[in-house]
């Protein structure tokens, strides 16, 4: 099994990580816009040239998936992926919800959802949710964590001053659930969690795991995942984050 990875960035290694760590593919191509990240501050029709743009580079390669980790992709382009890729194309919204109805069974709970401007703005984690029957739920817009990710600062003041910021008007104990709809999220799970101490926190990654075993039949369990990673400016700065994001999981996989 070969699948494409495709992120507006650096982001989408969050993804492949719980790939690689879970051996669920043979070989992953990975593409990441890195020249023109972020996409979470574009608009829909831009978001879509892009995604279809990022379809034809993996219409080169020999793939069985395509998977959208980009959060912003999913929530604007994946129609227009699905109606012009030869292969399945997976985003990670839908994964993300199915694995919060298997973690969160009170229709009442307090959902929230952290992700850029593009995906909070496109509703589309509310609507699924809304679909399954879940009532309270908020979105929150946390652009900034981005580049604070991307800057490798994952704890410490600023991004506790950032917290603070976004998340003033909530009471963090009252939160059932913290959906980290961005790629670049899962990377401050810990202090989100801590943050948010009773919350159970749905990570795209994982998420998408469990999807694929579900309805990809990816039950194969891999010796070793072999990544070629490709970006559309600075590849080599692209390897070096995947280097150190990846590094845990080469040591646990040994
Ligand atoms: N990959 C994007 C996402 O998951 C975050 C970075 C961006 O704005 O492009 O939404």
């Amino acid at each position: 099994m070969k699948v494409g990875v495709f992120d507006s960035g650096v982001g989408g290694l969050s993804v492949v990580k719980s790939l690689v760590k879970h051996k669920l593919f043979e070989e992953i191509i990975y593409y990441g816009d890195t020249a023109r990240v972020p996409y979470g501050i574009k608009d829909k029709n831009v978001i879509i040239r892009y995604s279809l743009e990022a379809l034809e580079f993996f219409k080169n390669f020999d793939i069985d998936i395509m998977i959208a980790a980009c959060n912003t992709v999913s929530a604007h382009a994946i129609e227009e992926l699905r109606a012009n890729a030869p292969f399945s194309v997976v985003g990670v919204i839908e994964p993300g919800v199915v694995a919060l109805t298997n973690k969160i069974e009170k229709k009442d709970a307090n959902i929230l959802i952290l992700g850029t401007k593009a995906t909070v703005n496109s509703r589309k984690y509310e609507l699924l949710l809304k679909q399954k029957e879940y009532s309270n739920i908020n979105s929150i817009a946390t652009g900034l964590f981005v580049p604070i990710v991307e800057e490798g600062i994952f704890n410490g003041e600023v991004l506790d001053t950032t917290m603070e910021h976004y998340f003033k008007d909530i009471n963090p104990h009252n939160v059932d659930s913290v959906i980290l709809g961005c790629t670049h999220f899962p990377l401050i799970e810990n202090e989100i969690q801590n943050y948010f101490k009773n919350a159970k926190t749905i990570h795209s990654g994982e998420a998408i795991v469990e999807y694929l075993r579900a309805n990809f039949n990816c039950d194969k369990s891999f010796e070793e995942t072999k990544v070629t990673y490709f970006a559309s400016e600075n590849p080599d700065g692209l390897k070096e984050v995947a280097k150190n994001w990846l590094q845990d999981i080469k040591e646990e996989n040994k």
